[in-house]
């Protein structure tokens, strides 16, 4: 049974007043309790890594039956990264299993998930106004220290930031999917973030064991607006006949040594969040044809072929 209070909490030292940020508290004040908002697919991967790598984890979400699907998720996920870490030493995998697990609590009750935070990170809804409520909230309640970061692929952080008063304290943690295997943290800074701030992130990235990439607060970060448009120029090859989508994928894959190809990478992404990304690109920056949307893309979402999760998208896939 999940409860709606935090479970093991863990209080840190006060990081102090905002007056003494900048001479008290040092960059060696490493981040130990994080705060994760949204259990979804990027949430649970954040939380997990997290809680892999010795930091006290909360997970917040708005019902106990999500905070239940993103535990399974969790648990599945890190028996994964512990059979390939423990190999042949099943102790020591059960071991990190269960240490790895001890680090996490779940609440739905998320102004007082923030109130012990060095790192709130906000995994929620791609919607602007939802996120920017979520972090008004929070800001009247979270200590002065507390950094705010969004996990967003494509809204300006800027913009995200806008209704706190902490924007020298906000920032982006861009995680790729799966977050356990991916290597890369995009750490963006708006125009008010300080350095502190952008260096206490990039410290924690280095502490989850991610390599940091510093960015600005430009549409898609380094990666996904090299890859989206990318993904969204498939799309139109498609739409022109000019390959299908699997040899268009195996030559991306033999010619270019990608991992996945196009279709299969946004299949993999969920075709509803590429429409989402692009869709808000192309209202921003209507004369980028690299952000013009696509019909085929369109249809799909419309007819609710999102890709793996709803067992169809450019591919089919056994559902589970
Ligand atoms: N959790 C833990 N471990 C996992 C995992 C997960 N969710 N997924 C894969 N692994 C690990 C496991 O050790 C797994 O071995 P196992 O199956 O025995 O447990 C091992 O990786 C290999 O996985 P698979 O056999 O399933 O398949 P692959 O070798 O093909 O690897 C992949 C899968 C890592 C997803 C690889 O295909 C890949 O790197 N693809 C590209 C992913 C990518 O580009 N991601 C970025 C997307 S963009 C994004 O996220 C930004 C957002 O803003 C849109």
């Amino acid at each position: 049974m999940l409860a709606s209070k935090v479970l093991r909490y863990t209080r840190v030292p006060s990081i102090g007043s905002l007056h003494n940020l900048s001479t008290s508290h040092s960059l060696m004040d490493a981040i130990r309790n994080v705060t994760v908002i949204g259990g979804g697919l990027m949430g649970s991967g954040i939380v997990q890594v997290a809680a892999q790598t010795g930091h006290k984890v909360t997970l917040v979400d708005m019902k106990d039956e999500f905070l239940s699907k993103s535990m399974a998720n969790i648990e599945g996920s890190i028996k994964r990264v512990a059979k390939k870490k423990y190999k042949d030493d099943a102790g020591s995998a059960d071991k990190f299993i269960s240490d790895s697990l001890a680090r996490v609590s779940m609440t739905t009750d998320t102004l007082s998930a923030v109130k012990d935070a060095d790192l709130v990170i906000e995994a929620i809804v791609e919607n602007l106004e939802t996120k920017q409520k979520l972090f008004k909230a929070i800001d009247e309640v979270a200590p002065e220290g507390t950094i705010f970061a969004s996990n967003t692929s494509s809204i300006p952080i800027s913009r995200i930031a806008e209704p706190t008063g902490r924007k020298d304290r906000f920032g982006g943690l861009h995680f790729f999917n799966p977050v356990p295997v991916m290597k890369l943290l995009e750490v963006v800074s708006i125009r008010e973030t300080s350095e502190q701030t952008t260096q206490r992130m990039m410290e924690f990235g280095a502490a989850m064991g991610k390599v940091t990439v510093r960015c600005k607060d430009t549409p898609g970060f380094v990666v996904n607006r090299l890859l989206v448009p990318t993904m969204m120029e498939s799309v139109r090859m498609l739409e022109r006949g000019d390959a299908s989508a699997r040899d268009i994928d195996t030559a991306m894959k033999l010619g270019a040594s990608h991992p996945m190809g196009p279709f299969e990478l946004a299949d993999y992404v969920g075709l509803d969040t590429t429409k989402f990304i692009i869709d808000g690109w192309h209202q921003d920056y209507p004369d980028n044809p690299l952000f013009n949307p696509s019909p085929l893309l369109d249809k799909l979402v419309a007819e609710g072929k999102l890709g793996r999760k709803t067992g169809e998208g450019f591919y089919t896939y056994d559902k589970k």
